[in-house]
């Protein structure tokens, strides 16, 4: 029998929707990442109604000094005017969208929009922020035709050309806290990501969905195999609201699957299917026997 000794607090976080995450750090600061959730609907395109988490609204949001964008497509961006407007944060973007992101949220502060280039280590109040270049998934979609429809999901004409940006800039990074643990978030492509995460070893890998099939097996081993390459404790997946809109339950199955590979396989890592806006909390325990 273990007897519980000590417990110590390494992060607080919680999947709200797409890729965004409310992350509170261990000096009580919350980052926001790639806000969106409740938009408004499209009734042109139903295929855009699929990233909504219906009835979440910024006022649920319980803080944000920080926001950190991975690209600014509609489904990464609908609801940051509402998150500026409520909490004044920094925001952390690419230097490519930095302009744009100033020119857009006008009435923010020139010096909250806070531009960082891959490749950079940079230091906040609570955390540490490494830099890596990201590629988007595969889109058919030229500027021309990007700047002619406009952005889908937020339905926002202000957000056309950051829509049409998204698809250049992406951006992994790796987030170390005070008290040293680490999360890394990546998003679209591979990129290279998986050879820097054998340096980076992370406590945590946030990585959003790997591929479309609705396939158990299948999607549990891509899983598995980014949960062997993340050398990382956990995984938790992001921006698979469109099975659970789609198909309930067909994520659970699936990430419990990829577990049950990682036991048989004896890897040491393990993957969260997290319920959205459901707070999780990471601890380090001492036990005795
Ligand atoms: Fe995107």
């Amino acid at each position: 029998m273990n007897d519980l000794l000590m417990s110590s607090e390494s992060v607080s976080f919680r999947w709200i929707n797409c890729q965004c995450f409310e992350i509170r750090l261990p000096n009580g600061k919350t980052i926001i990442t790639d806000p969106c959730y409740d938009y408004k609907k499209n009734p042109d395109v139903p295929l855009a109604n699929l990233f909504r988490l219906e009835g979440f609204k910024t006022e649920d949001l319980e803080g944000c000094d920080y926001v950190i964008l991975n690209h600014t497509h509609g489904d990464h961006i609908s609801n940051l005017g509402e998150v500026i407007e409520r909490f004044s944060p920094k925001v952390i973007c690419h230097s490519g969208v930095a302009a744009e992101i100033a020119e857009v949220y006008e009435d923010m502060e020139l010096t909250s929009v806070y531009a960082v280039d891959y490749d950079g280590t940079y230091y906040f109040d609570g955390f540490k922020m490494e830099t890596f270049h990201g590629e988007h998934k595969p889109q058919r979609f030229t500027w021309k035709r990007t700047m002619a429809e406009g952005d889908i999901i937020s339905q926002d004409p202000r957000l056309t050309r950051l829509h049409a940006l998204g698809g250049l800039f992406n951006m992994n990074y790796l987030l170390t806290f005070d008290n040293g643990f680490r999360m890394a978030f990546v998003g679209g492509t591979s990129d290279g990501m998986d050879e820097r995460l054998r340096k980076l070893r992370p406590n945590i890998a946030l990585r959003n969905k790997i591929a479309n099939d609705m396939d158990t097996e299948k999607a549990a081993g891509e899983w598995y195999g980014f949960m062997e390459q993340s050398y990382a404790q956990f995984v938790v997946p992001m921006h698979f609201e469109v099975w659970e809109n789609q198909n309930p339950g067909f994520s659970e199955k699936t990430f419990d699957r990829a577990n049950q590979m990682a036991a048989e396989r004896g890897l040491n890592c393990r993957i969260l299917a997290p319920k959205r806006t459901r707070w999780y909390t990471v601890k380090m325990n001492i036990c005795c026997r």
